[in-house]
């Protein structure tokens, strides 16, 4: 057993599996109400019961007014830093509360009323987040697209959320190549059957984009205009139950899942991860380097730091590129960060750029103190590295779009835990994490197994999936009754440490985003010359891991293997867009399958991945396994 040294969080564990809500609701108290709750939980609410069902506050207020009014206001709360556009901009509370309550008043202006959907589709840009905010003041419900998402993948969520207004900017920036988003924009709402009633768009001097008259509105002389005529708008009483914002992320098919997020409990339980599971106090200078598309950049670039009054550093840049592997390090030192929050893929491209850490001894970094990694799997040689060259504790945490928090961590504000490598550590209060084999009983310590969370989730995590109740229950809650599937598999060892191996599902984790092999496979099944096809994702130095196409041609296709894979290369592209990483893919005789049809993708894995293999007893025909070894060995994989 390992001693916990100084932890408190045994304690702390302890009297919230006491009594839930009485945890619950002492943390409650940290943040503003206009009317506090009464009743912590109500299990018999939504389905499987709601957080603070009677409480009425306003996530904007929380973040935004309550210290542009309680003594923050000369604070910075936003200080944007872009390496690639080489500018850099604070923004106080103060500023930030006049310009989201003007731009509350511009989306009124537009006819968006509380519950209203707004798109936003943008880089990491400050309006980027002060739209995210307005639309919180005005209980709108926004939903941001991750840039690098195709038209397509845009276009399905227009028709899921069916948006009233769509917010953009001309352009994203990759480095050095300028990304036009008006074109994607154009394409997705040319496709989607719910199309918005108007376009904001923010131009940027790199792309300037052509704007159709009376549909596309410029942001910059709304903003002017409604600053001139000192526009206002009030931060609006909410329900806690009331959503704040929908975020898609990959289900097992190409169409995305609703991540539903409704306001009291998420600003409880981000509040009260920001000083219990990172450590950070009030006003001090967080970093988070990730992009608002993503759940990461939801909870820990925008809410919780602003939650708990601190300054957020929003970083449009690299770890590698913009301009070097020292990027994270000036930006650290120069804003003065107290931690870094990123993807095990920054770290590891920074080590191959600089894997002697040099870089880091050119800057201060006397006030840095941790380390958080999280959204993959953090590999203990990229652990141990990253504590070498900084000298500080690096803490991996694992958790998912759907809780929006920590589900398992090292609680760095109760006390550090021990590390054991491999591990993000124990469950946070508010989760009882168990391991169960497929029929739901619990596995040994050690053993592999499904990772489930006992029902109710805690407070952040996600209710439901938009307007569907029907497909929440079915896709995580019916396989493991009165349990969350995370879909991830793993074990706990006896000092009851979790271990992260892995999805059950068809998800894959490339550079940190999360896709899905069965959304690739439905693209690649849409070539004219594909019969059938199987994704898989294989381990990768940089990326993690990285999709791998097979497909098998039709009958009588006579065009070159080569003139074929490079389209279905450029299909994902077109469809799901860059960040799919869709680099490799090869045309083979035959897929390996089961005597029942199954193609036998975990088998295929091993071998891309060199590990070892079993033959699978059930197989229809063992040699085209050899076949599959000699396709990958073909294109450099394999051994
Ligand atoms: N808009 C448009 N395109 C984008 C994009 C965006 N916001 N983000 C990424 N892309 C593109 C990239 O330019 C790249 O295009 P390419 O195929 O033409 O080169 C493609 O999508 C794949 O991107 P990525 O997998 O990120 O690889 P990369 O080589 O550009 O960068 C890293 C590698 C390590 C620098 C980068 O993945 C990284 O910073 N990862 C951290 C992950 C992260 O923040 N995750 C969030 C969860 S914590
Ligand atoms: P996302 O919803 O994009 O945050 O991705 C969530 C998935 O990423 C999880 O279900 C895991 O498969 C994986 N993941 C996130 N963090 C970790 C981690 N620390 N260790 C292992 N896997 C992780």
């Amino acid at each position: 057993m390992l001693t916990p040294n100084a932890s408190r969080y045994p304690e702390v564990y302890a009297r919230w599996q006491r009594d839930p809500e009485g945890f619950w609701g002492e943390a409650a108290e940290a943040i503003s109400w206009f009317k506090k709750p009464k009743t912590v939980f109500d299990p018999k609410a939504g389905v499987y019961g709601r957080w603070f069902p009677d409480g009425v506050m306003n996530t904007c207020y929380n973040a935004v007014d309550r210290h542009a009014e309680g003594g923050r206001g000369e604070q910075i709360a936003f200080a944007y830093d872009s390496p690639v556009t080489q500018s850099k901009r604070n923004i106080t509370y103060k500023e930030l509360q006049r310009e989201v309550s003007a731009f509350g008043a511009i989306l009124r202006d537009f006819g968006v009323e509380q519950g209203d959907r707004v798109i936003i589709y943008m880089p990491m840009i400050p309006e980027a987040l002060v739209a995210m905010l307005a639309c919180a003041r005005i209980g709108a419900v926004h939903s941001v697209v991750f840039g690098g998402f195709a038209p397509k993948e845009l276009a399905t969520r227009l028709n899921d959320a069916k948006p009233k207004l769509l917010l953009t900017a001309s352009c994203g920036i990759e480095v050095q190549r300028v990304i036009p988003y008006k074109p994607l924009l154009d394409a997705a709402i040319e496709m989607a059957e719910s199309k918005p009633e108007a376009v904001i768009l923010f131009q940027r001097p790199q792309a300037k984009a052509e704007m159709k008259k009376g549909w596309d509105w410029d942001w910059a002389t709304l903003r002017e205009q409604a600053l001139a005529a000192n526009k206002t708008s009030e931060c609006v009483p909410l329900k806690a139950t009331d959503p704040l914002y929908i975020l898609y992320t990959s289900g097992t098919t190409g169409i995305p899942k609703g991540v539903v997020r409704d306001n009291g409990g998420h600003a409880v339980a981000l509040k009260w991860s920001m000083e219990n599971m990172y450590g950070i106090k009030e006003g001090e200078v967080w970093w988070t380097s990730s992009d608002i598309g993503w759940v990461v950049g939801h909870s820990y670039i925008v809410y919780a730091p602003l939650l708990h009054g601190c300054t957020s550093v929003v970083y449009e840049g690299k770890p590698v590129g913009t301009p070097d592997a020292g990027a994270f390090w000036r930006v650290a030192s120069e804003h003065g960060a107290v931690a870094l929050f990123t993807a095990p893929t920054a770290f590891r491209a920074i080590k191959k750029e600089d894997p002697e850490g040099k870089f880091v001894k050119q800057y201060d970094m006397s006030k840095f103190r941790t380390l958080f990694l999280a959204g993959e799997r953090a590999d203990p040689d990229t652990i141990k590295w990253s504590e070498k060259i900084l000298g500080v504790p690096v803490i991996d945490h694992w958790w998912q779009t759907e809780t929006a928090w920590t589900i398992v961590g090292n609680p760095m504000g109760l006390g550090q835990l021990p590390v054991k490598y491999g591990s993000p550590t124990v469950p946070m209060p508010g989760y009882d994490v168990q391991i169960v084999d497929d029929g739901g009983k619990p596995v040994e310590d050690s053993k592999m197994g499904n990772i489930v969370v006992k029902l109710p989730l805690p407070p952040g995590c996600f209710p439901t999936l938009w307007q569907n109740d029907g497909k929440f229950k079915e896709s995580y809650l019916a396989e493991f009754p009165g349990y969350y599937k995370t879909a991830d598999a793993g074990y706990k060892d006896a000092d009851g440490y979790v271990y992260v191996l892995g999805r059950t599902d068809d998800i894959i984790n490339v550079a940190g985003h999360r896709l899905s092999t069965g959304g690739m496979e439905e693209v690649l099944s849409s070539h004219a010359d594909v019969a059938e096809c199987a994704v898989i994702g294989v381990a990768d130095q940089m990326k993690g891991e990285v999709p791998v196409g097979f497909v098998v041609l039709k009958a009588g296709v006579n065009k070159s293997h080569d003139t074929i894979e490079k389209e279905l290369i450029a299909l994902v592209r077109e469809k799901i867009g860059p960040v799919a990483a869709f680099k490799c893919a090869m045309v083979i005789a035959r897929l390996p399958k089961t005597r029942s049809g199954k193609i036998v993708r975990g088998t295929m894995k091993k071998i891309a991945d060199k590990e070892p293999w079993n033959m699978p007893a059930t197989i229809d025909d063992p040699t085209v396994l050899d076949e599959i070894k000699t396709a990958l060995q073909g294109k450099g994989m394999a051994g």
